[in-house]
């Protein structure tokens, strides 16, 4: 079976939040098709055949303009969702119709009743949580998205009259990260994909958040980098190379994570730091920030390495271990003990004075 064929999503009030730019460009380049039919510039529709051409798949999703009104989404509009679906529905022809819809509460059934009732299933693109039963919603099976992509889920739909009336299964659930059940291989590479292309979105518009940020403000100080440091305290920075920290970044890279946000920000410098600039932003942007870096334990140096007498760095306390080794990623730490480990050798002379 050509999986990609069939590879597509509804466009949900998640996706919108990003913003349509930044949704399209990923899309361009994405093996994942959105569709929806109620928004100018995406695929409305798709059909497949299955069966060897027997039977027509059409797949349709829609986006309700309340749910755009709740995310305080301005600046993207849809138009009638049920009007839109029965002009497809009417115009295409096909033996299973499937309907994505993306609203909330009552809506739903507003949406089935104005033009989900024809539909072989119903797929709730908005409910987050994991289902793996096939509720009834005005008379039609509705099945939930299941934190879109986290676990797949598969339905059969079986043909059981001669008048093309479908039976929908109940869905069944794989969780792809525990791997209870093996999936098709072709199957997990399309989500490992997914996944890449949603952190890609994800660190793009932290990027721009991050660049728009660096525009607006005075900065209170900035990130220098440990070659600086070096410059008068070079025996600690020597000492620094030899431990765990020096390597931080290597040890994401052999594990393929590189651009996932959620694992850098404790194997870099300063990634989080809203009051001080030229903290770690991306590989892309400034890899000379990748590392637990001198300045990742003391703080942004800038203002320091002016006037070192005058200026001094903030303590270093418990604390700030615990802010990166905490009861998930380091359960054993013992602050007396994983001090010694890292402790800098020799008395550091400064050897620049003002
Ligand atoms: C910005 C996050 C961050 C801060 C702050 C931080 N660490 Fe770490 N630490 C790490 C990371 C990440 C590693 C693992 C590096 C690797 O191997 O990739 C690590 C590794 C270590 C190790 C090596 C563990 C081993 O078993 O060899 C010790 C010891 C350690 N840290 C002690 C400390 C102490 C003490 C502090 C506070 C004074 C501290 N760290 C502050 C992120 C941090
Ligand atoms: C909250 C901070 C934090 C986050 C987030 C984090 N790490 Fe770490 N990581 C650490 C610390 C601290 C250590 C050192 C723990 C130790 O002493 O073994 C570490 C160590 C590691 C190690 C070496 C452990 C070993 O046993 O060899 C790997 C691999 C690693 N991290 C990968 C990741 C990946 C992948 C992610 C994202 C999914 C991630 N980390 C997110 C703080 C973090
Ligand atoms: C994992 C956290 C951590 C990192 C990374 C780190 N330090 Fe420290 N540093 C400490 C702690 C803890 C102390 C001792 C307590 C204090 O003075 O706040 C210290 C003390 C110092 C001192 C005071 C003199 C001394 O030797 O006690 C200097 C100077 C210093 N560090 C510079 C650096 C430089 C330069 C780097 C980067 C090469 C660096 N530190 C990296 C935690 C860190
Ligand atoms: C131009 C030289 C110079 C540079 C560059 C410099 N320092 Fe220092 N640093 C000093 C001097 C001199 C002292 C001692 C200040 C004193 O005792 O009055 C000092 C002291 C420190 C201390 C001890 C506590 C304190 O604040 O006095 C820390 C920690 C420290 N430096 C960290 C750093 C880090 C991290 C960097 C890099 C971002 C850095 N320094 C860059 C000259 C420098």
């Amino acid at each position: 079976m050509d999986l990609s064929r069939f590879n597509l999503a509804g466009f949900g009030a998640w996706d919108a939040k990003l913003g349509l730019p930044a949704i399209h460009k990923v899309s361009d380049h994405a093996a994942t098709d959105l569709i929806c039919a109620n928004i100018k510039g995406f695929v409305p529709f798709l059909r497949f055949n299955k069966d060897s051409g027997k039977l027509k798949v059409l797949v349709t999703s829609v986006l309700d303009p309340q749910l755009l009104e709740t995310f305080k989404i301005k600046d993207i509009a849809a138009s009638n969702p049920i009007k839109a679906v029965n002009r497809i529905k009417k115009s295409i022809k096909h033996d299973i119709f499937i309907l994505i819809i993306h609203a909330q509460g009552e809506r739903i059934h507003e949406i089935i009743t104005g033009c989900g009732m024809d539909a072989d299933l119903i797929i709730d693109g908005e409910t987050g949580k994991v289902d793996n039963k096939t509720r009834i919603i005005a008379g039609k099976p509705v099945v939930s998205s299941n934190f879109g992509g986290k676990y797949l889920t598969y339905i059969d739909i079986v043909k059981t009259g001669q008048n093309g009336v479908f039976s929908v299964g109940q869905p069944v659930l794989t969780r792809v990260k525990a791997k209870l059940v093996t999936p098709e291989p072709e199957m997990e590479a399309l989500v490992a994909k997914y996944e890449a292309e949603r952190r890609e979105i994800l660190r793009q518009e932290r990027e721009r958040r991050e660049r728009a940020m660096m525009k607006k403000r005075k900065p209170k100080n900035i990130y220098l980098g440990s070659k600086w440091c070096s410059r008068c305290h070079q025996s600690i920075v020597e000492s620094w190379q030899k431990t765990r920290h020096a390597k931080a970044i290597h040890t994401l890279e052999r594990k393929n994570k590189v651009h996932d946000p959620e694992c850098l920000v404790c194997h870099v410098t300063g990634m989080q730091d809203k009051n001080a600039v030229n903290g770690f932003v991306s590989m892309d942007v400034n890899a000379s920030m990748a590392n637990v870096q001198c300045e990742a334990c003391h703080g942004p140096g800038g203002r320091h390495a002016q006037k070192p007498h005058e200026i001094k760095m903030v303590p270093v306390s418990e604390k700030t271990c615990r802010n990166c080794h905490n009861h998930d990623t380091d359960p054993e730490f013992s602050y007396q003990h994983d001090l010694t480990i890292i402790k800098h050798d020799g008395e550091d002379v400064p050897v620049q004075s003002k």
